[in-house]
C-alpha cells in the first residue's frame, strides 16, 4: 500500500522559499509546526537542503536524495534517485508506524514530486523577498484548500504567516 504523500513547506507571497541555501525569514512559529507535521515520520529532502539544515533531525528519519555516489551524511539515509528515495520512504514509514511520507525540500525536490503529492501543507509566510528558489505553482484546478488557521505571531516571529492545507480537487 503506497502512504500519502505530504508537502510540507513555507512559501512567501511571492513563491520564494530560499536562496543562497538558507531560508529568509527567522519563524519560530512556523519550525514548531515544521516539527509537529514531520514527527515520527520519514522526510525525503534534496542534499542542498539537508546540508544548509546541517544534521539529521531529531525523532524523525532523513532521507536524502543526491546524485553523488560518495555522498554520506550521518544519521541520515542516502538516496540516489526520487524513485529510490520514495520507496525507501515508504518501507521507513511502515516500520514506524508512520501514517504519510514527508517531502520537506528544497526547490528542486518540491518541482519533482508536487506531481504525485496527495496533500500540501503550506505555511503562508506574509513576506515577498528577493530569492531564486521557488515553491512550485499551486494550481487550484488540482489543488482546493482544505484548511487555513492563522499562525500566533510570536515575538521572535518576523512577519505574520497562516497554515493552509491543500488535497488534490
Ligand atoms: N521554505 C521552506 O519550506 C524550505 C524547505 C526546504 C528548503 N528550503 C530552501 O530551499 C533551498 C534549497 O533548494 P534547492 O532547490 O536549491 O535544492 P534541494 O532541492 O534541497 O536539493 C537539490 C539537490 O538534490 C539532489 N537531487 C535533486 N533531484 C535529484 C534526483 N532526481 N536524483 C538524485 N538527486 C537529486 C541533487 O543533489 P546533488 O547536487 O548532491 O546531486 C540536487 O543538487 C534552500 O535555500 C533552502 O533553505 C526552503
Amino acid at each position: 500500500m503506497r502512504l500519502p504523500l505530504l508537502l510540507v513547506a513555507a512559501v512567501a507571497r511571492n513563491g520564494v522559499i530560499g536562496a543562497d541555501n538558507r531560508l529568509l525569514w527567522r519563524l519560530p512559529g512556523d519550525l514548531r509546526h515544521f516539527r509537529a507535521r514531520t514527527m515520527g515520520r520519514p522526510m525525503v529532502m534534496g542534499r542542498k537542503t539537508f546540508q544548509s539544515i546541517g544534521r539529521a533531525l531529531p525523532g524523525r528519519e532523513t532521507i536524502v536524495v543526491t546524485r553523488d555516489p560518495g555522498f554520506t551524511a550521518e544519521g541520515a539515509f542516502v538516496a540516489h534517485g526520487l524513485d529510490a528515495a520514495l520507496a525507501l520512504a515508504g518501507a521507513r514509514a511502515e516500520a514506524m508506524g508512520a501514517d504519510s511520507v514527508v517531502i520537506a525540500g528544497g526547490g528542486e525536490i518540491y518541482a519533482a514530486t508536487i506531481g504525485r503529492a496527495d496533500r500540501l501543507a503550506i505555511t503562508e509566510v506574509a513576506l515577498a523577498p528577493e530569492g531564486a528558489v521557488a515553491f512550485p505553482r499551486i494550481d487550484p484546478a488540482i489543488w482546493r484548500e482544505v484548511r487555513r488557521e492563522p499562525g500566533v505571531r510570536g515575538a521572535n516571529d518576523e512577519a505574520d504567516f497562516a497554515f493552509v492545507d491543500y488535497e488534490r480537487a
